[in-house]
Order: C-alpha cells, then sequence, then structure tokens
C-alpha cells in the first residue's frame, strides 16, 4: 500500500449561498487570491455545492449562486494556471470518501460542532445531511492530501474535526510507516472577523452585508445604513468604537488609517466639521474604487458564461484524479479492495 503524498496543498471551499459580501472577500477570498502566487504548492478551490443543499432548496438559485461565485472568483484574480477552482459536485469521490469517515467517526464528535448547534439554535431545520456537514467537509480536505486550510475563524472547529477523523481512520486502518490519510492544519485569515453594517459578524444569515460589487449610488445607500451612535456633528468620536472605521481600515494604508483617526478624535477635517457622514463617504469611494477593475471583469464573465464553464470543467477533471487516488488507497486500507 502506498501512503499519502507528501506534497504541500492549499484547499479552501467556500459555500454558495449568495452574493459575495466583504467579510467573504477579506475573511476567505483575498488570502486565496495572495496564496496561489505565494504558496510553494499547489492550491485547490471548490465550491461547496453539496454543502449548500443544506440550506438552498431551490434549484434555479443554486445554480445561479454556483456560477457568480466562480466568476467572482475569476474576476477576483484567480489564475486557472495557479489554481484549481471546481464544483464540489464534479468530484463524485468526495461522497465516497465521505462514507468511509463516517464509519470512523464517533456521534459525540458531531454532537460537538459549534456551527451544527449555531444553526439548529437559528431555527434551521435539523436534516441528517447538516448533522454530518463536518465529515463532507472532512471529506473535501482529506480526498486531495490537503496540508494547509485557509479558513475564518468559525471554520477552525471543522478543521480540527478532520484532523480527529484522518486520525481515526489511520489508527484503524493502513500502517504507522504509511498513513491512509494526511493530517491538515488550518490557516487563519488575515481579518478573521468582518463586521456587517449592524455591528455584529457580517454575514448573509443576518441581512447586514454589503455586497463587494455593489457600486456607486446603491453602495453610498448601503454605507450610508452602517449603524453608528448620535454624537453630533463636530463632536470628536472615536474611531476604536466604529463600525465605519473598522471597514475602513480594510482598505487603507496605515497612513490614511492615521489620518482619518485624526478626523474622528477632533471630529474636524480641515478646519471644518467632520461627522459620521463623511467618514461613511470615504468608507464608500474606497470599497467602490478597491473592486473597480474586478466588477468590470465580472461583468464580462456573466457575458461569457462558457469561460467560467470551461475552468470549471478543467480544473474537476485535475481535481478528481488526485481524490480518486485517495480514495482507492483508502478502500484498499480497508477492505474494499
Ligand atoms: P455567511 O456568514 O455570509 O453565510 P459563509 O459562512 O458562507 O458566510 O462564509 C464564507 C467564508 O467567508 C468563510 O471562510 C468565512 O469564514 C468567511 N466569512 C464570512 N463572514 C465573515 C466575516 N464577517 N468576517 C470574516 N470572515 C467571514
Ligand atoms: N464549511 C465551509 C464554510 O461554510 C465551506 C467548506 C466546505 C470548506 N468544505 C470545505 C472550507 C473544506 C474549507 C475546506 O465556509
Amino acid at each position: 500500500m502506498t501512503g499519502a503524498t507528501k506534497r504541500q496543498r492549499v484547499l479552501s471551499g467556500i459555500q454558495p449561498s449568495g452574493l459575495i459580501h466583504l467579510g467573504n472577500y477579506f475573511g476567505a477570498i483575498q488570502q486565496h487570491m495572495e496564496l496561489q502566487h505565494e504558496f510553494p504548492g499547489e492550491c485547490l478551490y471548490f465550491i461547496a455545492d453539496y454543502h449548500a443543499l443544506t440550506t438552498v432548496h431551490d434549484a434555479e438559485a443554486l445554480r445561479t449562486h454556483v456560477f457568480d461565485l466562480a466568476a467572482t472568483y475569476l474576476a477576483m484574480g484567480l489564475d486557472p494556471d495557479k489554481a484549481l477552482l471546481f464544483r464540489q459536485s464534479d468530484v463524485p469521490e468526495v461522497t465516497e470518501l465521505t462514507w468511509l469517515l463516517a464509519t470512523v467517526t464517533g456521534m459525540g464528535l458531531l454532537e460537538r460542532a459549534v456551527s451544527y448547534k449555531d444553526k439548529v439554535t437559528q431555527g434551521l431545520t435539523a436534516s441528517v445531511g447538516l448533522f454530518t456537514y463536518p465529515i463532507l467537509m472532512a471529506a473535501d480536505i482529506l480526498a486531495y492530501d490537503s496540508t494547509m486550510v485557509p479558513v475564518g475563524k468559525d471554520q477552525v472547529q471543522h478543521v480540527e474535526m478532520t484532523r480527529d477523523m484522518a486520525t481515526h481512520f489511520n489508527e484503524a486502518y493502513g500502517s504507522k510507516r504509511k498513513p491512509a490519510l494526511t493530517l491538515p492544519r488550518y490557516r487563519l485569515s488575515h481579518a478573521p472577523y468582518v463586521p456587517g453594517i449592524d455591528g455584529r459578524k457580517m454575514s448573509k444569515s443576518y441581512g447586514n452585508t454589503i455586497w463587494v460589487f455593489r457600486a456607486g449610488k446603491a453602495l453610498r445607500k448601503r454605507v450610508g445604513q452602517i449603524v453608528t451612535d448620535s454624537t453630533p456633528m463636530g463632536e470628536p468620536l472615536d474611531p476604536d468604537n466604529s463600525v465605519v472605521f473598522d471597514l475602513f481600515k480594510l482598505f487603507a494604508s496605515e497612513a490614511e488609517q492615521a489620518e482619518v483617526a485624526g478626523y474622528f478624535r477632533a471630529g474636524a477635517r480641515d478646519g471644518q466639521p467632520f461627522g459620521y457622514g463623511h467618514a461613511k463617504q470615504l468608507l464608500a469611494a474606497k470599497i467602490d474604487a478597491h473592486f473597480a477593475d474586478a466588477r468590470a471583469r465580472y461583468a464580462e464573465l456573466q457575458a461569457n458564461p462558457e469561460r467560467v464553464e470551461d475552468v470549471l470543467r478543467q480544473s474537476a477533471a485535475k481535481a478528481r484524479a488526485l481524490a480518486r487516488a485517495t480514495v482507492d488507497r483508502c478502500k484498499r486500507a480497508c477492505g474494499l479492495r
């Protein structure tokens, strides 16, 4: 039996559950884009459409979300020569591995999953799929012998559970010298927490998002809805206690941050009163400019969907070859071959 490969591989998945917002960008996509240039090994990114089925039950919406997400990645700079971008459901080996892992995963492990408990508390019906979500995620990671998984804070526990499942599988089957599965590490993003317009974590499920491709008047309107306190215009403001400033920091250089923090503390800019309205204008201008090129590429891809489809198909073929090798190795290890 041959063991897991020693190659370095980055893998991450993102659910196609709606339009991409600033939390998704700074929490996930931005570092995915950086890694394809910086990481010495391969980068694999996929659209977790099977995971999305635990919450999205609308075929047309799902198809649209998958396409939009793929187009967003390409518009944000994913280079198909450097990284793979594929649909989770185009690699059936992953569901095969899910079953193998399920047989070595204790109920207790899944019952401890914070994200499952949160979703149920929020009123989501607890399907078996939602409960076993972490096993499918573990299969996603383990199928490609991934060594590093960049994620936001909320997904760290899932990567730790993946390590537990891989350890259980390796202990049950395979030899110590050549373990069947590779244990991955997680890597936290630089901006693990982006606040939404109401001050809670930015999330589709809270309806407090700012979409990355919103621009012009619509963007200014949305930024205008960010919660602020009722400090009168011209009074000093606290930049360290402001969602507007927290978001501004994501786009600004250190010098710009220091300059604008100065306006906040003085309640003035160039001798004129400075209030939250002015800060919001600065923020909207930053967001608009930051995504201008990506927005143009996104519009182009929306008009040429076959370009997106080509990338998804070619990447899936390469990803499948990797996953097939892992699943065959695991099947042999547990006596199915
Ligand atoms: P949502 O909460 O909007 O449904 P997802 O759960 O689909 O977002 O998250 C997709 C990716 O974006 C994950 O890697 C997650 O960690 C990251 N992410 C989502 N919201 C935020 C946020 N507010 N701050 C930082 N990262 C986030
Ligand atoms: N559960 C992740 C999320 O909601 C998406 C995901 C699915 C994922 N499979 C993965 C992330 C594998 C990293 C690795 O954000």
